[in-house]
């Protein structure tokens, strides 16, 4: 009998510090068959997302880390291929979580079907799925910026931070974002519509900042950490909202580096500018997803929210592509295009 051959990328060690290459083993697999209760699926696309260089860690986490020699966990835009599974039939494309691999079979867990006819279906690992949903959930809920405050965002041109900025304008807010080098930095004030955006490579960051913020900074929507969580906070006005999203520039320490903020300084702050500030995981706001879908799909229709893909072609460059969003050398939601549709 012929056994047709998909790939998949398992986890082969945890990464000290920045992954390898050779964190991550790639090897062929028979494609599964499904049985009773179970669809195949075939995968077009797969999200690579900060948050999977803590699954590669068994650092104690809010998730379970990936096991060494299992399948790298993420979420995908798959075609159903075959299905003995009740609402879905073949040529269905669904979000999955899928994990790194060209086929997979499902039991219909955590999987949704996508309608092609709202946006092209690879949206749906970012502005009009979990990126989206963490900008604006973390934004409106948490942030509740107000018409006329000044709304700063860090990792501003990528796929949280740039729905972050828009969603803040068009609640009439001034919008400020941080990003790494004048190419992000442009094209999040001359594509995204920001005010303003400053480079956090610049030695001067901090004075660039204060000054594209005259009247301090309401809501700080925090992906970073480190040195741009340091040049914000100085800036931050009385009862001014962190939604306290993301922490990239640490995921790869294997030592939290020094800061120059010291915790009574910090905890000063809080107490005397009334600070809010609240860590969240987007999956803490599951009951507002329609409200998302509906106002985010609608705002992207009428072009007011706008969104850039940074494609690589192949499930074999997944590893490769996952180090350098960890760099900062993606530009918009990091994808792997891993086949095209059939149907
Ligand atoms: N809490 C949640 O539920 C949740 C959900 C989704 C995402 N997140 C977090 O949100 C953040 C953004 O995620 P995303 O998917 O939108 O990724 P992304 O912004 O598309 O890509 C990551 C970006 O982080 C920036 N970065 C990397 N290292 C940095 C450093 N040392 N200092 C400053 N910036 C650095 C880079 O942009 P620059 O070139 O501009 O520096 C890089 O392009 C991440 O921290 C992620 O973990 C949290």
């Amino acid at each position: 009998m012929n056994v047709s051959l998909g790939k998949r990328i398992l986890l082969a060690s945890r990464p000290v510090g920045e992954p390898k290459e050779s964190d991550l083993r790639i090897e062929d697999m028979p494609v599964p068959v499904p049985g009773p209760g179970e669809m195949l699926l075939r995968t077009l696309w797969l999200s690579l997302d900060p948050y999977m260089r803590g699954r590669m860690s068994d650092a104690p986490s809010y998730a379970t880390p990936v096991a060494i020699g299992q399948v790298m966990e993420g979420r995908t835009v798959s075609e159903v291929v075959a299905s003995h599974l009740q609402g879905y039939a073949p040529g269905d494309i669904v979000l999955s979580p899928s994990g790194w691999q060209t086929h997979a079979l499902s039991q219909g867990r955590l999987t949704r079907k996508i309608d092609p006819s709202i946006a092209p279906v690879s949206t749906a690992l970012g502005v009009l799925g979990m990126p989206g949903m963490t900008a604006y959930a973390g934004l409106l809920d948490i942030g509740q910026p107000k018409a006329g405050e000044t709304v700063v965002v860090s990792a501003a041109s990528g796929a949280v931070g740039s729905a972050v900025g828009q969603i803040a304008k068009i609640r009439g807010a001034r919008a400020v974002g941080i990003a790494g080098g004048p190419a992000k930095c442009r094209y999040v004030v001359d594509e995204l519509g920001f005010d303003a955006c400053i480079d956090h490579r610049a030695p001067d960051m901090a004075a660039r900042l204060k000054a594209a913020c005259p009247d301090g900074i309401d809501v700080y929507f925090e992906n970073v950490g480190g040195a741009v969580f340091e040049a914000v906070f100085p800036l931050l006005n009385n009862f001014a909202r962190v939604p306290v999203c993301g922490q990239i520039a640490t995921y790869n320490a294997s030592e939290m580096p020094a800061g120059r903020l010291l915790t009574s300084q910090v905890t000063r702050a809080i107490l005397t500018k009334r600070l809010t500030l609240r860590g969240f995981i987007v999956t803490d706001f599951a009951a507002r997803h329609g409200d998302f879908l509906r106002d985010v799909s609608a705002w992207v229709r009428e072009g007011r929210v706008r969104y850039r893909e940074d494609v690589v072609d192949g499930l074999e460059k997944a590893p490769r592509a996952l180090i350098g969003l960890l760099r900062g050398e993606n530009f918009g939601k990091m994808l792997v295009r891993v086949a095209a549709p059939e149907r």
